[in-house]
């Protein structure tokens, strides 16, 4: 079991428990996280379990499929950083990591 925190636009953190190999977008909805829409429950489609993701967090994971980036840039508050929580499995190596919630989800689909 890892931990892993949930940052809200007003600055306000809270931090879960992740069972390794689940997901963030997985664990948050588990644990009504704000914020975390997941209108699609991980199939990818829906861009409302977009987060941002640290600086020194970002090299840590997998890096986002071609299908991931596209849905990315469909995002009006997309940047740097803004990753699909549901495509972004839990290991060891990001344990303690931070996630940043972004102002409003827009789903595309
Ligand atoms: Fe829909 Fe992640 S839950 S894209």
């Amino acid at each position: 079991m890892g931990t892993i925190t949930f940052t809200q636009p007003d600055g306000t953190s809270a931090a879960i428990s992740i069972r390794p190999g689940n997901t963030v977008m997985e664990a948050a909805v588990a644990r009504e996280v704000p914020g975390i829409d997941a209108q699609c429950y991980g199939a990818g489609v829906c861009g409302t379990c977009h987060v941002m993701v640290a600086e020194d967090v970002a090299p840590l994971l997998d890096p986002p499929s071609q299908w991931e980036s596209d849905i990315l840039a469909c995002l009006e508050l997309a940047g740097p950083g803004s990753r699909l929580a549901c495509q972004i499995r839990f290991a060891e190596a990001i344990d303690g990591a931070c996630f940043t919630v972004p102002e409003r989800q827009d789903a595309i689909a």
